[in-house]
């Protein structure tokens, strides 16, 4: 069974976001200021549970869905992770189970993740200089934990491993060409990512913003390299390779060319609400439904009128007004 939206776009990629905490305070996504003390996080009431998770992620697989992504805040924080990745990979019909992660927590559960049944990780990396990568961390990790973390995937196979890398101008800019040379050769695949205006608390401005062909620049004054072809249709990086066979990098341009056209993610945030964009306010709370005793066709049901009734294209609307504000956090939504 599959399902469209209004303009045309089937769901394919499900995104599950198990909890909304994280151990970093990324300057860009979870600044001090405001997640402190006092910031209240979901209660443990809210969260749906490992059983609940996989009654959505059922019904996604039934409307399309054939990949999914495990994210955060950082999905490490959540207990027992693998159970769910076991329960998850148990369902009929899905390839692909990766997860979006900082790694810092990676070398204690790599194998029993992959054990578990999860396919591969992608590990955010900001900064191979360790001075530049606390201080956007900001709690202190160094980066050779992370370092770290992504061998002890690479060890028990959860790859190809891709590195992200949030670029910020005039922050990190400077370490692309670092983290670019430190990877290659290695096999893992480093996407440079445009800084973007997720959430209502980063305080982004166009001007942090460094555009992808700028970011290319940076990669040509040290390696030739050529583009490669998209690996399957809407995928979100554009890929390029070193000519001299050294690797492969990507480059994640959501501000200066979006992808929306081709965009088939369906959201689903910790406390069981559905987004159909990473820009979304309020989403569709399926928690409720769940715990007043839906059925699992009740589920698909409520999940395909969710999807055929979709229009978001938000990146590229970014430059209207009457944008949705304000907008679920990063930390909370899972990137
Ligand atoms: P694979 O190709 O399956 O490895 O994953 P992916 O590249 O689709 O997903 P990933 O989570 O690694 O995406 C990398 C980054 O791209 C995210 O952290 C976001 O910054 C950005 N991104 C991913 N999906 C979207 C999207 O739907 N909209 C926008 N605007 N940005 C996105
Ligand atoms: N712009 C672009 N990417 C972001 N991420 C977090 N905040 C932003 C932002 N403002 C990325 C993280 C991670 C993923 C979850 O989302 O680096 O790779
Ligand atoms: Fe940083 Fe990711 Fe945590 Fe946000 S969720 S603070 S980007 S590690
Ligand atoms: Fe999809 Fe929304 Fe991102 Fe566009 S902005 S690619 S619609 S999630």
């Amino acid at each position: 069974m599959s399902v469209e939206d209004t303009l045309g776009r089937p769901l394919r990629d499900f995104r599950i976001s198990v909890t909304d905490r994280c151990n970093f305070r990324c300057t860009y996504c979870m600044p001090k200021e405001v997640f402190n003390r006092d910031y209240e996080f979901l209660p443990r009431a809210d969260l749906l549970t490992f059983e609940e998770l996989t009654r959505v992620a059922k019904a996604a697989v039934a409307l399309g869905a054939e990949k999914f992504r495990l994210t955060g805040g950082e999905p490490l924080m959540r207990r027992h992770l693998d159970r769910l990745v076991g329960q998850l990979a148990d369902i009929e019909g899905v390839a692909d189970i990766a997860m979006t992660t900082n790694a810092a927590l990676l070398s204690k559960h790599a194998a029993v993740l992959k054990e578990a049944g999860l396919s591969r990780v992608t590990v955010s990396l900001d900064a191979i200089d360790n001075e530049v990568f606390q201080s956007m961390n900001d709690v202190g990790v160094d980066v050779q934990t992370v370092l770290d973390g992504i061998d002890a995937a690479a060890n028990v196979g959860l790859g190809p491993i891709k590195i992200n890398m949030v670029v910020k101008k005039d922050i990190n800019d400077q370490e692309i060409p670092k983290l670019a040379e430190h990877f290659r050769g290695t096999g893992h695949i480093v996407r440079f990512i445009e800084y973007m205006d997720v959430g209502a608390t980063n305080g982004w401005r166009m001007n942090d913003v460094l555009a992808a062909g700028e970011i290319l620049a940076r990669i040509e004054e040290h390696h030739e390299i050529e583009p490669v072809d998209p690996g399957y249709r809407g995928e979100v990086a554009s890929r390029y390779r070193y000519k001299d066979g050294s690797g492969e990098i990507g480059i994640i341009a959501s501000v200066t060319k979006p992808f929306c056209g081709d965009c088939t993610r369906l959201r689903l945030g910790a406390d069981g609400r559905l987004f159909t964009c990473l820009f979304g306010s309020e989403g569709t709370d399926i928690r409720g439904p769940i715990r007043d005793g839906a059925t699992d066709d009740d589920l698909v049901e409520i999940m395909r009128g969710v999807w055929e009734a979709r229009t978001d294209r938000y990146s590229e609307k970014r430059t209207e007004s009457n944008l949705p504000f304000p907008r679920v956090e990063m930390s909370y939504i899972g990137g």
